[in-house]
């Protein structure tokens, strides 16, 4: 029997994943409560959705810098997320770079979802990548943080085919339903064996 697991969320963008997996929990298939979302980009939609969900926000701010994730302000977020008593922290769409300060109050507790068929196609716009390589198949991966980018342990990974009429907008659609399954899903494999073994 695995623990309620309180997830802290981290994005930059539209949170669509956040919402996939607030359904997720709302429908009973997940059992993981959302206590707290923060966001690098102050008028992000995924904050907004937050807070119609009653779900407490934080507004991270990175200013001047346009991607670095300052050592400082890590710590500051990882104090935000022990506040909360955050269990696992949930990157979706977050557009910075995570590092030692954040990855080492929560080891083994950060993972990404990822829009491509990892290792394949890491780094910005992977759907876009995929097209211009002329792929048969992408696809997107849930994985853990490590200190690299979008390279750390995979846990679940979905596919989707790129057929010839797939444009750089229909493929990132296809891998966003793939998406909006397998993060909850991930999340449910991780609960169902917490806390894990420190290693
Ligand atoms: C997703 O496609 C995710 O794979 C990528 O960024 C996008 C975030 O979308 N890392 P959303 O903010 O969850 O709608």
């Amino acid at each position: 029997m695995g623990k309620t697991l309180k997830l802290g969320i981290l994005g930059s963008g539209s949170g669509s994943n956040m919402q996939a997996i607030l359904d997720a929990i709302n429908r009973q298939e997940l059992d993981a409560e959302i206590v707290i979302v923060l966001s690098d980009v102050k008028d992000a939609y995924i904050l907004e959705r937050a807070d119609k969900a009653g779900i407490n926000t934080h507004y991270i701010d990175c200013s001047p810098f346009r991607t670095k994730f300052p050592a400082e302000i890590q710590s500051t977020v990882a104090d935000k997320l022990k506040d909360a008593e955050v269990d696992l922290v949930c990157l979706a769409g977050f557009m910075r770079l995570v590092k030692a300060p954040l990855l080492d109050k929560f080891p083994q507790r950060i993972i990404n979802i990822h829009p491509s068929l990892l290792p394949n196609f890491p780094g910005v716009a992977a759907w876009e990548q995929a097209i211009k390589a002329g792929a048969e198949e992408s696809g997107c991966t849930v994985h853990y943080v490590d200190e690299g980018m979008d390279t750390g342990p995979i846990i679940l990974q979905a596919k989707v085919d790129i057929n010839s009429g797939d444009t750089t907008k229909t493929l990132h659609q296809k891998i966003q339903e793939q998406e909006y399954c397998i993060y909850p899903e991930a999340i449910r494999v991780i609960a169902s064996d917490y806390p894990p073994a420190e290693g």
